[in-house]
């Protein structure tokens, strides 16, 4: 059994939460807090009850050493914003001078320095891990992003913990995935995009017995439409991906899933010269960047016909303005949609946030591997080392 945030007593204690603020930062300043501003809920719910809180996460790969680039400076001045409280950066996570601070009653806040400073825990090891544990009477795993790792702040310390439990983040995580591995609502329709057939195979497998529709966008829809003999010109392609990808066509066959690839796209001979609009075969000097209009339209169809929607990975090339116009299209359809629309993946979050409308989507999952590898039907760690006698 895994406990939530709420069922604890916090009074009077010392509280250890893990979050990934693994957040993109450039030149010392964060260029998206979507990690951040989606864990303040629990952080907002444990302050008042708590007496300390020791809020600690990974940024990064330093490679196990300190290395200042890495700091999660830039991430305590947001979070003191975020709060409207003192948040205190400690020069490490753990030592004797971290623990004067956890010891000092001035300070209620504390922002352990970056976990991956120290190689001890990427190897999940157990002194480092029990060094951290000591700090802390309860442990709250927030980090779903780093949930599919195993190291010593997601799993090896939570074994020293008899209090311990999910962050409401983490758990809304698992409410919205658990859902779409259980009784995802139908019609159920799901639209994979992004560049490789092959970051997405475990998903496809594992879902698509439960797909009422599957939509694929992006440069994986080249993969699949050369393995229906279908001429794709320059557009990019897995080559040995594309006995899998008819080996899918198959299956979904097989299935009766329904299966839509593009049948027109926005085509360019390089990502910088004027694009065309193509139909389903693309000419040989030309590359697919987009999904074309009336690929939009059958998309925006099977969406808002749908129960419920889980959409990772671009249709297009949208970092780039003349290709990002299926993306957002795919944005507003979902966000005018009635159905529950799970949006995952880095990229596809920020499409969503660059077309402004995060607040009508169901759920933005704040994970990129450990989204992936959670559909997948993998057991995560990080969640596996929550459950009660772990
Ligand atoms: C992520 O950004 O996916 C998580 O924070 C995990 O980071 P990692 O891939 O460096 O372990």
């Amino acid at each position: 059994m895994i406990r939530t945030l709420q069922e604890l007593d916090l009074s009077g204690k010392c509280v250890f939460v893990r979050v990934d603020f693994n957040v993109p930062i450039k030149q010392g300043r964060i260029v998206e807090p979507h990690r951040i501003e989606r864990a303040l809920p629990t952080l907002r719910l444990i302050l008042p009850k708590a007496k300390k809180i020791l809020i600690a996460s990974h940024l990064g790969r330093p490679g196990g050493k300190k290395d200042l680039g890495y700091s999660l400076a830039p991430v305590r001045d947001h979070l003191e914003r975020f709060l409207s409280q003192p948040v205190t950066l400690a020069p490490d996570c753990i030592g004797p001078d971290v623990e004067a601070l956890v010891q000092d009653p001035r300070y209620k806040v504390i922002l352990l320095e970056n976990l991956r400073f120290h190689k001890e825990e990427e190897k999940n090891d157990p002194v480092f891990s029990r060094a951290l544990a000591l700090l802390a009477d309860v442990y709250i795993n927030d980090a779903f992003g780093a949930a599919h790792r195993a190291h010593a702040s997601t799993s090896g310390m939570a074994k020293f913990f008899r209090e311990k439990a999910t962050g409401i983040l983490l758990q809304k995580e698992l409410d919205y995935l658990g859902r779409i591995l259980s009784t995802p609502e139908r019609p159920f329709v799901t639209l994979l995009g992004g560049a490789k057939v092959s970051d997405k195979i475990g998903v496809l497998r594992n879902l698509l017995p439960k797909i009422s529709t599957l939509l694929i966008g992006g440069a994986m829809a080249y993969t699949f439409l050369k393995a229906k003999g279908i001429p794709v010109g320059k557009s990019l392609v897995e080559e040995d991906q594309i006995s899998l990808a008819q080996e899918l066509i198959t299956q979904a066959a097989d299935l009766r899933t329904t299966l839509f690839l593009p049948v027109d796209h926005i085509a360019a001979e390089e990502s910088k010269e004027k694009p065309i609009t193509t139909d389903v075969s693309i000419p040989s000097n030309h590359m697919g960047l987009d999904i074309g209009p009336k690929t939009i339209t059958q998309f925006n169809q099977e969406i808002r016909n749908a129960g419920m929607v889980l959409w990772n990975g671009p249709v297009g090339l949208f970092e780039v303005e003349p290709f990002s116009h299926g993306t957002k299209f795919i944005a507003q359809a979902l966000a005018e949609s009635k159905a529950i629309s799970i949006v995952a993946g880095g990229d596809t979050v920020a499409a969503v946030i660059q077309a402004g409308v995060e607040e009508k989507i169901t759920h933005l999952s704040t994970g990129g591997g450990a989204t992936l590898e959670f559909l997948e039907g993998k057991r995560l760690p990080g969640i596996q080392a929550l459950e009660d006698g772990e």
